[in-house]
């Protein structure tokens, strides 16, 4: 059968009806016959010859193009490609491959500017985008976009709040400031030097701690007769080391609230009272595990507080306390280095004193004196430790007893005889210690008759 005034041999037509059936477009079917027979057909007598033998070529890329269309749009993108491009699509790609290259080449803008400027000129003259699609045989879609790039649009927020960079500087400055000032009202130290001068040989020091107030079971009524008594002997002087109220409205162990025989306002009232009485001989004073709920719940203080009425050292947690005693008339004095807080590692119901130690070994070994706070047990000991007398204090309670005290098996407290006192000589150094506010007193009396 002649076609283009040719006759197609047995050998291409079995081939060419192959690869219709397997579903070849009639650009890539005249590749094929091109690359194996070296001829083409013409498209009309492709399309005939299909007819003829009944068979159907492939609709291209999603039926949107025609394999012509395909090979008209693949060239226009080989018009525009770079050469070494052109080369890479010749070898062998497919038509589809080619168009979704162009398509891709398109989008990102890479097609001639002579054809940009085309394509926006003809929109700029209000044609379609359907028009200039069909025109330039680029993908609706793809010409769409290219439209919208075309349009102006923009979004102004007429009244957008921000700050300039001098603002966040001054923010800086602001918070250097505040911290300045905020140090600056603080009381808490760390070291307290302590001068006491007198006509005494002797002077006495005891270590009250532990009060909780407003318990039911704290014996009030032994700590105003000890207080009044330290009032009524000269010389005789007071460290505080923490839990001033017990506070367990405030605290996390609300079971506690029980044992309150007053509101923390209350105690809180009291509690000033009672060290206004103490008065000048109190020396310094520290928080307690119990007081610091105050400061960590609502930003108050009451030792702290106390010690900035009375004109003392607030040491926090526990601090160095160095006391200088100077005997009137005596040109030398004498330095008791002493280390005081609320609580400390190493604390033990067998060895009570041991943390004392541990506060040797890990904060400074030059201490004469240690005390600790919190457990509720008093004890009182010198002992001949690392090449020199120490006194080491475990400051007891006047808190006679509580339920967890009692879960435990612990003996009710005995402050009359328990509650440590130090004495210590204003001449020379030399330490006696002594338990019970009393007996301290008849001491403090006799050794300074
Ligand atoms: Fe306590
Ligand atoms: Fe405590």
């Amino acid at each position: 059968m002649p076609f283009n005034g040719k006759t197609l041999k047995k050998a291409e037509k079995s081939y060419l009806i192959k690869i219709i059936k397997s579903g070849k477009s009639k650009t890539r079917c005249n590749e094929l016959l091109m690359k194996k027979f070296g001829r083409t057909i013409a498209d009309r007598n492709m399309t005939r010859f299909a007819r003829i033998e009944g068979l159907k070529f492939k609709k291209m890329i999603d039926g949107r193009y025609s394999g012509s269309e395909i090979a008209k749009v693949r060239g226009l993108w080989l018009l525009n490609s770079p050469e070494k491009e052109r080369v890479e699509a010749l070898k062998g790609r497919t038509v589809s491959g080619v168009s979704d290259k162009i398509r891709h080449l398109t989008l990102s803008g890479e097609l001639k500017d002579g054809l940009r400027d085309n394509i926006k000129s003809d929109l700029g003259n209000g044609e379609s985008i359907t028009f200039v699609s069909k025109k330039y045989k680029i993908d609706k879609s793809y010409v769409s976009k290219f439209s919208d790039s075309l349009k102006e649009s923009r979004v102004e927020i007429e009244n957008l709040r921000r700050w300039e960079e001098t603002d966040v500087e001054d923010l800086l400055d602001h918070i250097e400031q505040s911290q300045k000032r905020l140090l600056a009202v603080e009381s808490e130290q760390h070291v307290a030097n302590i001068k006491i001068t007198t006509t005494n040989k002797y002077v006495a020091l005891m270590f009250l701690s532990d009060i909780h107030l407003e318990n039911v079971n704290t014996d009030l009524g032994q700590l105003r007769k000890d207080i009044s008594i330290i009032r009524d002997t000269k010389d005789f002087y007071v460290g505080f080391g923490g839990d001033l109220i017990d506070n367990f409205y405030v605290g996390p162990h609300k079971e506690g609230i029980v044992e309150a025989v007053v509101p923390p306002k209350a105690a809180r009232l009291a509690a000033g009272k009672l060290f206004k009485t103490i008065g000048d001989r109190l020396l310094w004073t520290i928080i307690g595990c119990h007081d610091a709920w105050d400061r960590d719940y609502a930003d108050y203080n009451l030792p702290e507080h106390i010690a900035r009425k009375l004109n003392i050292p607030y040491l926090g947690h526990g601090g160095d306390i160095n006391i200088t005693l100077n005997k009137k008339g005596k040109e030398e004095s004498v330095l008791y280095s002493m280390h005081a807080r609320h609580k400390y590692r190493g604390s033990s119901s067998a060895n009570g004193t041991a943390c004392c130690k541990e506060i040797l070994k890990n904060i400074d070994p030059k201490f004469d004196i240690v005390a600790v706070s919190h457990n509720h047990f008093a004890e009182i000991k010198m002992e001949h430790y690392q090449r020199k007398e120490r006194v080491f204090v475990r400051t007891g309670s006047y808190k006679k007893e509580d339920r967890f005290s009692n879960m435990l098996g612990f003996e009710p407290n005995d402050h009359d005889s328990h509650i440590p006192v130090v004495i210590l000589n204003t001449e020379n150094k030399n330490m006696k210690v002594v338990q019970g506010v009393n007996n301290a007193s008849e001491l403090l009396r006799a050794l300074n008759k």
